[in-house]
């Protein structure tokens, strides 16, 4: 559930804004989103304040989820650059899960209002991130322990120099993308690129080979994300909820052995057997059925969720 202390300090942000407007606002935004005519998203004060109401706490929430299950390969103490930052998600998400004295934070974003926003919240909420208002796609950047890269990728046209830029620093780099067959080509695309540069790829995928998904099929998962007062009312419907699908990509210069698969659609639950699909460390797509007389294996298969190791 998304902390009603960051809540507050959103809605204060946008507290001379009607709901109406900021309705509005934020259905001009999906709409970008949607037809993918985003590279000025994020450059108007009303687009800014959309992103915080009906953005921010959905890709908190996945970036909470991911960095939750990455977070067992995390030194002591980690340093973290964030490219493409908004409003400071990710910074919301560390704040959240670790200690201050934990990790340090370098937002980079390019567009002047979303800085705004995210030195308002880093203020407001008394953090401890830094913000600086950079083009990821220009050099000069200092390296970091964990490189997060969440929702940037469809708003960059040409990648190319940014991948390589990228896989020259950093020990660990977190890639998400909407849960989209164009956001999983981009990971894929990424994926081939830092292999063949040594890199290692801890999850999802338990194994270096190709991905055995072919189309129409594309690795996916989803969180849940419980729907707030504002959030609902900016978007409309009743639903206390809403899945967001996600795609990510979790790299590491270090190899770390993992022999676990992933589970990589809902499982079927049925009275008498739990249905499995799962990736796994063969490279191959595995289909799992677990008998209810397997007593403890089917208890522990009907708790397993889409997205998880087993
Ligand atoms: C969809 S938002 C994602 C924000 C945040 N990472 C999150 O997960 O909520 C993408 C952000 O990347 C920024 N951005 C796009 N192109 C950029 C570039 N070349 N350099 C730096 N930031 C960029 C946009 O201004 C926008 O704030």
């Amino acid at each position: 559930m998304f902390p009603d202390i960051y809540l507050n300090a959103i809605e204060n942000y946008v507290s001379n804004k009607s709901l109406k407007s900021l309705s509005d606002s934020f259905k001009k935004l999906s709409q970008g989103y949607r037809t993918l005519n985003n590279s000025e998203l994020g450059s108007s004060k009303e687009d800014v304040e959309a992103y915080l109401v009906g953005r921010l706490p959905v890709t908190w929430s996945v970036l909470t989820h991911l960095l939750r299950q990455i977070s067992l390969y995390l030194p002591e103490h980690f340093s973290v650059l964030d490219y493409g930052s908004g409003p400071g998600t990710a910074l919301l998400a560390l704040d959240h899960l670790f200690e201050s004295k934990r990790f340090s934070y370098l937002g980079l974003e390019a567009k002047k209002p979303m800085l705004n926003a995210a030195e308002a919240l880093n203020e407001s909420l008394n953090l401890k991130g830094t913000f600086k208002q950079h083009d990821v796609n220009k050099e000069g950047l200092q390296k970091a322990t964990l490189a997060i890269v969440s929702y940037l990728l469809n708003e960059l046209p040409q990648q190319e120099h940014f991948f390589n830029h990228l896989l020259n620093q950093h020990e660990f780099i977190l890639l998400i993308e909407p849960g989209t067959p164009d956001g999983y080509s981009r990971l894929m695309n990424l994926r081939n690129k830092a292999m063949a540069s040594n890199w290692h790829i801890l999850a999802p995928c338990p194994h270096a080979k190709s991905c055995p998904l072919v189309h129409p099929d594309w690795c996916h998962f989803y969180v849940r994300v419980q729907r707030n007062k504002l959030l609902k009312d900016i978007k409309g419907g009743s639903m206390g909820y809403e899945d967001e699908k996600f795609s990510y990509l979790f790299l590491s210069r270090t190899l770390y052995e993992n022999h676990r698969g992933v589970v990589i659609k809902k499982p079927d639950v049925y009275p008498y057997k739990v249905e499995l699909e799962v990736c796994s460390f063969s490279g191959q797509i595995e289909k799992k059925e677990i008998l209810k007389k397997e007593k403890e294996l089917f208890k522990k298969a009907k708790k397993t969720d889409w997205g998880d190791f087993i």
